[in-house]
């Protein structure tokens, strides 16, 4: 077993918060895995799961142990269902998402080819029901086998147990740090069913792409857009779309007509966040050392120095502008890591 002590973790989150844990493994098998947390639960230490950090707000101490999977396998199976065209992807907790995804679109396989260039782990994937450009993960995941923390012991979930919706699954809530994703059994396919009804994907393409070229265009488009983490510190969007019902959606149109809604069905609709931020004046605005990146109002940047208590008064300061104006309670999508 290959434990550190007093292991610095802000290059780990792509936020850059300073962050100390006090101990910390990278088990790189299922039994590796099992006789870390056996030592944990023998030590009486706290565990704290973490892939790539793209999606954590760390505190500056981390007492007990930081567990960054490192499962990072991946196969292919052709099995009983080739005939349909479906192809079985089982793949290790520790595996690189966006890595994964250009290697099974160069495989010229569908299914996750809009989610290129979303940073983080497969392992994390499942948390969140990752999306972007009209997919989610939920659309090709099959299921996931998870390892109970206190116990070691493994079991598989089906994708209707993970209880997925928008930013949201059964590991945010009831198995909220009981267990850790060690694999996922992901259904994707050989037939061509391009996605390209979101925004102008569908515009940077010929009527018939590649799943490579999908992923190609979708890099593109997030790459006009997001800062890379590795040269401005941020973690994607800083708060979820909020959902709010169809009367207030369609009062708020009758004063801002032009206001990108997205009728979600069972009476809600989805807001944009980044549009309300955008329209109270704060894209692009500093707070010490935190502020709203220049292309995209729904993603705040760390200019460096600052920690995450400076992060949530700038948050804070964001929803409460939104909340006056539209009255509408934005929602950090990060998730927020207590010792
Ligand atoms: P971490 O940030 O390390 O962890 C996130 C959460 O998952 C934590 O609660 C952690 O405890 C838990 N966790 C991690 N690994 C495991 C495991 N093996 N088992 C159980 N729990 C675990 N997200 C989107 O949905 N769509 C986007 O388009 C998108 N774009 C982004 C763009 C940028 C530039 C950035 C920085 C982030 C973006 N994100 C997006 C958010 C983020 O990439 C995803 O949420 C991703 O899945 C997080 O993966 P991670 O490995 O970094 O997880
Ligand atoms: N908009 C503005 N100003 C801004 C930002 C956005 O007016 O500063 C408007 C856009 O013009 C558009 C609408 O808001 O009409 C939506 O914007 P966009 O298509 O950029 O997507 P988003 O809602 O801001 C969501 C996800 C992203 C995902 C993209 C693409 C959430 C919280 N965010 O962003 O996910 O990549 O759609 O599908 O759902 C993440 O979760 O970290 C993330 C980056």
């Amino acid at each position: 077993m290959h434990l550190q002590s007093n292991v610095d973790l802000t290059l780990a989150n792509t936020l850059r918060l300073p962050c100390n844990a006090e101990h910390y493994a990278a088990p790189s098998t299922l039994s590796a895995l099992r006789a870390v947390l056996a030592h944990a639960h023998a030590q009486g230490w706290p565990v704290t799961l973490l892939g790539g950090g793209s999606n954590v707000l760390l505190p500056e101490q981390l007492p007990g142990l930081v567990l960054r999977p490192a499962l990072n396998q991946w196969w292919l199976n052709h099995g009983q269902v080739a005939q349909q065209g479906d192809v079985f992807a089982h793949v290790g907790a520790g595996v690189n998402w966006h890595r994964f995804v250009m290697a099974t679109a160069a495989r010229r396989l569908w299914g996750v080819e809009n989610l290129a260039l979303i940073p983080g782990s497969c392992g994390a994937a499942p948390v969140q029901n990752i999306g972007a450009y009209g997919v989610e993960l939920a659309d090709t995941l099959q299921a996931v086998q998870v390892m109970e923390l206190g116990t070691g012991h493994c079991y598989w979930l089906s994708a209707q147990a993970c209880a997925f919706s928008y930013r949201d699954s059964i590991f945010k809530g009831e198995l909220a740090d009981s267990v850790v994703i060690t694999q996922l059994v992901m259904r994707l396919s050989r037939v061509p069913a391009p996605q390209l009804h979101y925004g102008d994907l569908a515009a940077r393409l010929s009527a018939t792409p590649t799943p490579l070229e999908v992923a190609d265009a979708v890099c593109a488009i997030r790459r006009e857009k997001l800062p890379d983490p590795e040269v401005l510190a941020n973690a994607g969007s800083f708060f979820k779309n909020p959902l709010v019902s169809n009367e207030q959606a369609a009062q708020l149109l009758r004063y801002y007509p032009a206001m990108p809604h997205f009728p979600q069905g069972e009476g809600q609709t989805k807001l944009a966040a980044g549009w309300l931020i955008d329209q109270c004046g704060l894209k692009g605005m500093q707070q010490g050392a935190f502020g709203v990146h220049q292309h995209q109002a729904l993603v705040l940047v760390h200019f460096g120095g600052g920690d995450r208590r400076g992060l949530m008064k700038t948050a804070d300061f964001i929803v409460a502008q939104v909340e006056e104006r539209f009255g509408v309670k934005l929602e950090p999508e990060p998730r927020v890591v207590n010792p």
